[in-house]
């Protein structure tokens, strides 16, 4: 294993642990030997969780697993499925990044841990530090709803609130934090991104090794859709996927829509989002450190950005929850909108597979 700054370029084989940021700051991206080297498909199908992609995931001595992933796909017709993410341990997919982050923490000697979050990911975060005896701080912003807080306190982690986004309760975390917690925000350390990348890999395991012609993602931070093109290049190297990569649509609200905008205007940075505004609290990020990565990968795959209207929100999520039976948060509410206009334009044919994302569960 080592690591590739995912701006100045240079690899690094043996970088200070806990990994983090690349010296200059920006993110690193973990790589392996194997990569480009063809070998048989290689999954581990006793195994019901993540985990059964072992074989393209860092080496742990000890996993830290509540038996996250391997979550259905579900065909809704019009040749349309849904990943549905609200089944994982917590409620969300952020279960799989935390679990290869606190697997790699704690095999790094890591005793705290700190991220902002805007809900699932600080509670996927309490969840899994809670079953490795590690200590986790969440920092929230204050608009945060009672039932998130409670299911965070009930991991026994600590809570922290600021602001009125995940970007305010980020600046206060800076200023709390004490120099021996570990700072696993969003693609400063680079192993979450490796849990995420795992949903590549099962929608590839469960559609055959035949790629979907489109995946709509609801797009906040991003590691969800950097993690997938991941796990689609390296399936590439390991000839485990012939063909043509899926075109890969991040979806946003229209009350923040900072990929969305940068997208439209060719721009090759994200600019901070002001005053934004969503019910689709995990997309309430004004100020992506991905920004300029995500922006890649849409190009590279032939994607787009899309708002959905944030007025017709409740409606377009209260509408998925009843076609599919699936308890989606309002996340999956703005996925839902993007595809209808999408469907609309003619940008997906009819002949196209098209994977919808349910990130996460209402939590009420
Ligand atoms: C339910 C839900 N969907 C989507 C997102 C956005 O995910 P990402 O940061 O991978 O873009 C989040 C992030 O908090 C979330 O909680
Ligand atoms: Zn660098």
């Amino acid at each position: 294993m080592f690591f590739i700054c995912t701006d100045c370029r240079q690899r690094v084989d043996e970088p200070p642990k806990p990994v983090w940021l690349c010296p200059c700051g920006r993110p690193f991206s973990v790589h392996y030997e194997w990569e480009e080297i063809k070998r048989a498909v290689d999954v581990d199908t006793n195994e019901n969780s993540m985990w059964r992609y072992e074989s393209v995931l860092p080496p742990v001595n000890k996993r830290v697993t509540l038996g996250e992933g391997k979550t259905p796909l579900v065909s809704i017709g019009n040749n349309t499925y849904v990943k549905d993410e609200t089944v994982n341990p917590t409620g969300s997919f952020k279960d799989r990044g935390m679990s290869t982050a606190i697997s790699m923490a704690e095999a790094q000697g890591v005793s705290d841990i700190c991220l902002p979050s805007a809900g699932n990911a600080g509670i996927a975060a309490a969840a899994y530090c809670q079953e490795s005896g590690i200590e986790c701080h969440v920092f929230l912003p204050e608009t945060i709803p009672e039932s998130f807080k409670k299911k965070t306190e009930k991991y026994e982690a600590n809570i922290y609130l600021k602001g009125q986004t995940i970007s305010d309760a980020a600046q206060e975390m800076l200023e709390t934090k004490t120099a021996d917690w570990f700072d696993i925000s969003t693609l400063k350390e680079p192993f979450r991104i490796e849990g995420k990348k795992t949903l590549g890999y099962e929608i590839a395991e469960q559609m055959n090794w035949n790629l979907p012609d489109v995946i709509i993602y609801p797009t906040g931070g991003g590691t969800g859709l950097i993690g997938m093109w991941k796990a689609f290049k390296e399936m590439q190297g390991l000839g485990w996927i012939t063909g043509s990569l899926p075109r890969l649509v991040a979806a946003q609200s229209d009350g923040c829509a900072p990929v969305v905008r940068a997208f439209q205007t060719r721009e090759k940075l994200t600019a901070f989002w002001n005053n934004s505004n969503t019910i689709a609290l995990g997309l309430n990020v004004p100020g992506p450190l991905g920004g300029t990565w995500m922006l890649d990968v849409l190009s590279e795959s032939g994607g787009i950005s899309v708002t959905a209207k944030e007025t017709e929100l409740e409606f377009a999520t209260e509408d998925f929850r009843q076609s599919t039976g699936i308890n989606a948060s309002a996340e999956t509410g703005v996925v839902w909108s993007v595809y209808h206009v999408l469907k609309d334009l003619a940008w997906i044919k009819q002949r196209e597979r098209t994977v919808l994302f349910a990130t996460g569960l209402e939590r009420g």
